[in-house]
């Protein structure tokens, strides 16, 4: 399967962004994890990061003919990119929603969520698990 995986806002910083919220890994090693997970195996990945919305979409846009499944931490996006949303219901590519952290238990305007009703699932609160648990609910959808 191919799959796109897509870093918001911020997410860049991984490491030493907030590392009591959001813990002390990169995002480049908590990609290659993801890669190299056994999940992982047997699988094509790409990888990318924008603080830019348009450069969001356009890659939505551009890898909709390759990725399968998306996974998508759109970090603030989440809570008010109508754009982004749009993007996702336009390409119909199986797409799911994470987070590192638990959006429940934090500032009230992060418990909305405009992206999640275009997406078969939501996975938040489990640090860098979400994204492992994220591929396997994609895998089990398209695999
Ligand atoms: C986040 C949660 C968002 O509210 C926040 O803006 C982020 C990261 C998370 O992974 O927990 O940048 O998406």
């Amino acid at each position: 399967m191919n799959i796109l995986v897509i870093n918001g806002p911020n997410l860049n910083l991984l490491g030493t962004r907030e590392p009591e919220i959001y813990g002390t890994d990169t995002l480049e090693e908590l990609m290659m994890w993801l890669e190299t997970s056994p999940s992982g195996a047997d699988h094509s990945f790409k990888f990318f990061q924008s603080n830019h919305e348009g450069e969001i979409i356009d890659t939505l846009h551009d890898e909709r003919h390759w990725a399968q499944g998306v996974l998508i931490n759109p970090a603030a996006f989440t809570h008010y990119s109508y754009a982004i949303r749009d993007a996702i219901s336009a390409v119909e590519i199986p797409t799911v929603e994470v987070h590192l952290s638990d959006l429940r238990k934090r500032e009230e305007f992060r418990q909305i969520s405009v992206i999640s009703s275009v997406c078969v699932d939501q996975v938040s609160g489990f640090g860098k698990d979400s994204y492992l648990k994220g591929l396997n609910i994609m895998l089990k959808l398209i695999g």
